[in-house]
């Protein structure tokens, strides 16, 4: 058949189990324009090493351009006979131009620089739309953060009643890691942006090729250094797959903040009807299925960052077949954040809290205490002597049922000598949060400095 790419020294043709296993067409046809592409771009060098002439280009670049035509459009698709997308774009080649200008592409490159040169350009265009998604989430947060500039919630450690915080700051906790990954993406594709074309099968070309022209071509930075190396290795892949793991754990964060928010225990926030599901059975339902399916996809992705490390360790260099198993991770784990980024946007962007539940709940659990403790230090106590003092102070609120601010000036007296009636001035969840005005801190002032320089980022990233 003519989409087999060797055979040359075989009487026979694979056994059925041998080619049913071989075959990656299903998933590497993904690979199909990049293909074409740098198929163009090594019939160039092709033809400036000599080796392919003026007239001969000309026919293949026009066979190469219906051909990608016919690939977008779907009139051409791999058949049952082709072992990979390297071999039945060459039968789809040799169909439109014929045998003897089309069995001239291959001189020069195998499919083990030309695989590892496409996954290449897959990934790079794959994070670029992935850190879009991202950036989209983290501007839902931004805009939330922003429509309620001035509301408290109960912080919380341990999922323990902590300190009261602005929601804003909380919101913008999530946008921070976010915007991390983003970093990542685009400081993975610094590395990525390295063309292994030219390198053959893991020795270099003898033809003459260029693979700087052919790096510049395909809008690498540069060509490889070592063809061993760059046919071999697979860490932009692990660290694809890594970077898009670490996505999903963030996201599963904020998912499981916005499960617990939607609660009616919590009764934080109400997710909108466009990004929630109902029951078959309870008519009463509104589930958080955008962020349990986050939660959910989470594990999977981290899931293809182990099975893809598991599949590259100890293989000894240079190309091996295992590394056809380098492709599945990394696309699942961008379709499956192709699919969750724009429903955390639109979950996140929709959220409609609610400040007086938040606000009624912040002062709950006595997270006050610290601030007691915070305005001894001030009255020159020491902290330890602090500590202790706050602490009896709930202990007494504790057992009598009440909140700290409910004790009266007695209560403290009794309590310590240095509590006079002017620690009340910090017993409010608006003083705890505005004192806390240092960089990073989650005063309104701080909070709100912050949220601009998150929107900036944004913006320029
Ligand atoms: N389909 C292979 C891959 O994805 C590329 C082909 C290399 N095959 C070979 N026999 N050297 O890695």
């Amino acid at each position: 058949n003519t989409g087999a790419l060797w055979g040359g020294r075989f009487a026979s043709g694979p056994a059925d189990a041998m080619a049913a296993l071989s075959k990656s067409t299903h998933f590497d046809w993904a690979l199909a324009p990049y293909d074409v592409k740098a198929s163009a771009a090594h019939a160039r060098v092709l033809h400036g090493a000599g080796l392919l002439s003026e007239a001969d280009l000309a026919t293949m670049l026009d066979g190469l351009r219906r051909l990608g035509e016919d690939v977008a459009s779907g009139a051409f698709t791999p058949d049952e006979s082709d072992e990979d997308v390297h071999g039945a774009l060459e039968r789809g080649l040799i169909e439109r131009v014929g045998p003897e200008v089309g069995g001239r592409l291959r001189a020069g490159r195998s499919r083990n620089d030309q695989v590892a040169t496409l996954f290449r350009m897959w990934l790079r265009d794959a994070i670029r739309r992935v850190a879009e998604g991202v950036l989209d989430v983290a501007a839902a947060l931004v805009e939330q953060a922003q429509r309620y500039p001035d509301v408290a919630v109960p912080g919380k450690t341990h999922l323990q009643a902590a300190q009261p915080v602005l929601l804003a700051h909380h919101l913008l906790a999530h946008a921070h890691p976010l915007l991390r990954d983003v970093d990542r993406l685009v400081d993975l594709d610094r590395r990525a942006a390295v063309s292994p074309y030219g390198s053959g099968a893991l020795a270099g070309s003898s033809l003459g090729l260029d693979p700087d022209a052919i790096a510049a071509d395909l809008g690498f930075d540069s060509a490889a250094e070592n063809s061993i190396d760059a046919t071999a290795s697979r860490d932009f892949a692990a660290e694809g797959a890594f970077v898009l793991a670490m996505i999903g754990v963030d996201l599963s964060r904020l998912a499981e903040d916005v499960i617990l928010w939607t609660t009616s225990e919590f009764g934080y926030a109400t997710l909108s009807d466009a990004w929630s599901t109902g029951s078959s059975i309870m008519p009463q339902k509104k589930n958080p299925d955008v962020a349990e399916l986050a939660r959910g996809k989470s594990g999977r992705l981290i899931g293809n960052l182990t099975g893809l490390l598991a599949t590259l360790k100890a293989q000894p260099l240079a190309y091996n077949r295992d590394l056809q198993e380098d492709k599945e991770p990394v696309f699942d784990s961008v379709a499956q954040l192709d699919l969750l980024l724009p429903a955390m946007a639109g979950m996140v962007a929709t959220l409609e809290f609610h400040p007086q539940r938040m606000a009624d709940l912040a002062p709950a659990g006595f997270t006050l205490a610290t601030d007691i403790a915070e305005w001894m230090v001030r009255q020159g106590v020491p902290f330890r002597v602090a500590h202790e003092v706050a602490g009896a102070c709930v202990r007494a609120a504790e057992s009598r049922g009440i909140g700290l601010d409910e004790l009266d000036d007695a209560d403290f007296a009794a309590i310590s000598g240095d509590l006079t009636p002017a620690v009340r001035s910090v017993l409010t969840v608006e003083g705890s949060i505005g004192s806390r005005s240092a960089r990073g801190g989650t005063a309104g002032v701080r909070v709100a400095e912050q949220r601009a320089r998150v929107a900036d980022r944004i913006a320029a990233l």
